[in-house]
């Protein structure tokens, strides 16, 4: 974990910092610069729904497109779920209040979905275990968006507790990490730094490799 937390709880002064106004220096609006780390993983969270929303719309005949969403979504799970492991969750952890039990959890339901997500790169997609996996994903991934945006859930409370440049320079960290981030599950590596920062870049690399070799989007 690159980021210093030791001032992570201090209240912040949002009115102060939100606006802008009273002299405050010019910004640039609506710059993904200034897109802080919520609202980033909420992306994240946003375009895997999309996706499944796709899935739901395909015909029973479309192994094709039922395929390439299944690796979309295996690819951007997997990136999303390293970024939160190595970004958000440590940060969550020294921060919150509640941060260590939070991230326990959130943890806990991450290693499921990954194992979810390698059966899922291994079956194919006229079987019925494909279809039962996809549905496993969903229910999974509602579950986490759930719990991560309820208002006592990781996100909500880390607006609370951390200051908008906190926020800010964990986005900046999370860019960085989603371009080593390993793209296909691996749930036997460890979830939690310093194993997943090591790890998890090495994986990366070697994703991208494979990807390559096999077109993957
Ligand atoms: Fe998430």
């Amino acid at each position: 974990m690159a980021m210093a937390t030791k001032n992570a709880t201090r209240s912040r002064s949002s009115s102060q910092r939100k606006s802008g106004r009273g002299g405050a220096p010019r910004k640039t609006r609506g710059s993904a610069r200034q897109q802080d780390v919520i609202a980033l993983i909420k992306a994240d969270h946003s375009s895997v729904n999309q996706l499944f929303r796709r899935y739901q719309g395909l015909g029973d005949r479309a192994m094709r497109s039922r395929r390439q969403i299944a690796d979309r979504l295996i690819k951007e799970l997997s990136i999303h779920a390293a970024v939160e492991e190595q970004i958000l969750y440590p940060n969550a952890r020294a921060a919150l209040p509640k941060g260590e039990r939070l991230v326990k959890e959130a943890i806990k339901e991450h290693q499921s979905l990954k194992e979810a997500l390698a059966a899922l790169e291994k079956s194919r997609p006229d079987s019925d275990a494909f279809d039962d996996l996809m549905t496993e994903i969903r229910d999974e991934v509602r579950h986490h968006v759930k719990e991560e945006e309820s208002p006592s859930g990781i996100l909500p409370q880390l607006r609370k507790h951390a200051s908008r440049e906190e926020l800010l320079q964990m986005a900046k960290l999370a860019r960085t990490a989603k371009k080593v981030a390993p793209t296909r599950p691996h749930p036997k590596a460890p979830a939690a730094p310093p194993g997943n920062l090591v790890v998890g870049a090495a994986a990366g690399m070697v994703d991208k490799v494979r990807d390559k070799v096999t077109r993957r989007e």
